[in-house]
């Protein structure tokens, strides 16, 4: 099974993305559900799902035979079958998603929007297929400002050079005006956008830097790409910006949850 276009910042194993950005999935889940109203009895459709996260909540919420989800990365797409029996995991991208119009109650994406190749087609695709009166909704972080992890380690990926891709920059949909107006060109009503803070927990800093050497999303894209000297000077700036050592510890993280309803 070969990944389709979109997936290639997302290669990695299930269980890498797992102790990278997934450490905050599941919470963050639960409040992007709360947000989109997603009630029992409802069908819903998680888009860009990764190895789960979101779907398994939705799973909790719904039951298996009530959820679907998608992503166009191979290896997340047989995690996400793997850990969900009798849910429907396809291999698509959110721009051409492969279901008739109006076959869901909600249509979910969770850190996802920013990595679509047409943000505007992939949101008018999770609309189609949402029915009328259902919710079509997304959770991007604040990477400009309070997704702690992302933010202190692009500002020291920016002090060794400045021309590194900062997520907080480069990423099109990352404050809460631009986010309702994607949704409000994509015809939805309704719309609102809300922030909500979340947490992972960190053995030690090692804990927190090894899936990056990894090379899992943007951040660990980047830190493959350097040479073993400035990776390490990297290593060390990042750790004293986050101000955290071999110990225990606690990062937070700010996204912004966008909601709106088909009419
Ligand atoms: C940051 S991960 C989020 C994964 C999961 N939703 C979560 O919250 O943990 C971004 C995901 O978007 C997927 N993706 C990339 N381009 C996409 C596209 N055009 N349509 C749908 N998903 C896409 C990636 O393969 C990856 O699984």
């Amino acid at each position: 099974m070969g990944d389709v276009s979109g997936a290639k910042t997302f290669g990695a194993p299930a269980e890498v993305y797992d102790r990278f950005v997934g450490r905050y999935s599941r919470e963050l889940a639960r409040a992007l559900i709360a947000a989109a109203g997603v009630r029992p009895g409802s069908r819903a459709l998680d888009v860009g799902c990764g190895p789960g996260a979101l779907a398994t909540e939705l799973v909790a919420l719904l039951g298996a035979a009530q959820v679907a989800a998608v992503d166009p990365s191979a290896p997340f797409v047989e995690a996400c079958r793997r850990r969900l029996p009798g849910v429907r995991v396809e291999l698509a991208a959110a721009e051409t998603l492969p279901f008739a119009d109006a076959e869901f109650d909600h249509a979910l994406a969770q850190l996802v929007v920013n990595f679509m190749s047409d943000p505007p087609a992939g949101v008018r695709e999770l609309r189609r297929v949402t029915r009328p009166g259902g919710t079509v909704a997304a959770a991007v972080w604040d990477y400009a400002g309070e997704m702690t992890l992302l933010r202190r380690f692009w500002d020291a990926a920016l002090a060794l050079d400045p021309s590194a891709r900062d997520e907080g920059r480069f990423m099109p949909y990352c404050d809460p005006e631009q986010l309702a107006e994607l949704w409000s060109a994509c015809e939805l009503a309704q719309v609102s956008v809300s922030a909500v803070i979340v947490g992972a927990d960190y053995d030690g800093f090692e804990d927190l830097w090894q899936p990056l050497e990894l090379g899992v999303g943007p951040a660990g894209a980047h830190v493959a790409s350097l040479p073993a000297e400035r990776r390490a000077v990297l290593k060390q700036d990042f750790r004293q910006r986050l101000g955290v050592a071999e110990a225990p510890f606690r990062l937070t993280a700010r996204a912004w949850l966008a909601t709106g309803r088909v009419p």
